[in-house]
């Protein structure tokens, strides 16, 4: 076995101690670190979960989403986890909560989902710090967590993107693309959501080295559009939007409200300045084509959504999981956590074709309406 976690695993279903059978990449051992004293079966476990160690045959997994204003998590996250797991696991049952960015709505959901019968749960925090009670309430019923895509520091297993990589990638392509000293606005994601922190943190390492001058910032509490706009167009009555060169957006939802900003101040859609963005979201995809995004992050989500059904359905066998997942990653640590951390990629005008197309992220069908059509044919997109 070639663990290297040292953390244990609450949960403490399984035994087969050595038995280590990896049904996927992954490989879950059984749980000889049984802490609670009863050498058993967890609560909210045993109708049918395998105790072989290996992956479960049945069971209950909750997927716990922040919210639903950014498109990814209805979109992609939860049906590829769903398929994933129905592919693993097709006697599994999974139950699907949104807290539409609400904490105290996603500390219920996390009762609702253990007094439902989950035994494991997969959760996307909407304030990290916040859900290490929810962590607690978890494992207290010896239910591991795995945190996903945001960390929660007392999870069993977390995954994510490179973070900081993410802030450095947008700051890096948007010094590229102002291309001479200028002064930009700077919108950060919530103060909630670890992310957010951490793509700041990669960001300023290049922005504040560069000739760029971040003239204002602002930390959005809830991500949304609707304050990005608010925001940037209450600047643009501080400064002439001419002196605007260039926009420092931490997400694609938030770029969509500096465009609606400055629109509305008067600038023309062919005379934006440069604006980057994060989620590969359709729409700015369409405006990167269209001249009138910089960039964007694309997260291949599918990695992502796929390695966590893959931890969570070795989990419901019992013990720990260990190795190099199915989607060709090692496990590693962050945090004192073990870990799952996948890459993100740039995509401006010159790689859509070969990114979120030649993956099927979207079809061109999906991004080629209307007005787009001819961008995308000057991008070599049919
Ligand atoms: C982050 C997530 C990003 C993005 C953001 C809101 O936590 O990593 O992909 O969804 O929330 O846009």
């Amino acid at each position: 076995m070639s663990t290297s976690i040292h953390r244990s695993v609450r949960r403490t279903a399984a035994l087969g101690a050595a038995l280590v059978i990896g049904i996927a990449g992954l490989s879950a051992c059984g749980a000889n670190d049984d802490d609670n004293g009863d050498n058993g079966d967890g609560g909210g476990s045993g109708d049918g979960a395998s105790d072989n160690g290996g992956g479960a045959t049945s069971g209950t997994i909750a997927l716990l989403l922040p919210e639903s204003k950014t498109t990814r998590y209805e979109a992609f996250d939860k049906p590829m986890f769903e398929a994933k797991v129905a592919d693993l696991c097709p006697d599994c049952k999974v139950d699907y909560y949104n807290a539409d960015q609400d904490e105290a709505k996603q500390a219920q959901q996390m009762t609702t989902a253990l007094n439902d019968g989950a035994q494991v749960v997969v959760l996307d925090p909407v304030n990290g710090e916040g859900a290490t009670g929810m962590v607690e309430e978890a494992q207290g019923q010896d239910v591991p967590v795995i945190a996903y895509d945001r960390l929660i520091t007392n999870a069993d297993y977390y995954m994510s993107f490179d973070n900081e990589t993410v802030g450095k990638m947008q700051a890096e392509a948007l010094v590229d693309a102002v291309g001479e000293a200028g002064d930009i606005l700077m919108l950060n994601g919530s103060p909630s959501d670890p992310n957010a922190a951490q793509f700041k943190t990669g960001a300023h390492s290049v922005l504040d080295d560069s000739d760029l001058t971040i003239v204002e910032e602002y930390d959005n509490p809830d991500w949304s559009p609707e304050n990005a706009q608010q925001w940037t167009s209450d600047q643009l009555s501080k400064y002439d939007p001419s002196q605007i060169a260039g926009v420092y957006a931490a997400n694609d939802g938030q770029a969509g409200g500096v465009v609606a900003a400055l629109t509305g101040a008067g600038v023309a859609l062919d005379a934006l300045p440069p604006i980057t963005g994060q989620d590969a979201e359709l729409a700015a995809i369409q405006r990167i084509l269209a001249g009138e995004q910089a960039m964007t992050i694309y997260k291949p989500i599918r990695i992502e959504a796929e390695t966590a059904a893959e931890v969570a359905v070795e989990l419901l066998g019992g013990g720990e999981v260990s190795g190099t997942s199915e989607t060709g990653i090692e496990q590693t640590e962050y945090e004192g956590v073990p870990s799952y951390i996948f890459t993100p990629i740039v995509v401006t005008k010159d790689n859509v074709a070969d990114t979120v197309i030649k993956d099927g992220f979207y079809t061109a069908a999906d991004v080629c309406t209307g007005d787009y059509a001819d961008d995308c044919q000057a991008a070599g997109i049919s």
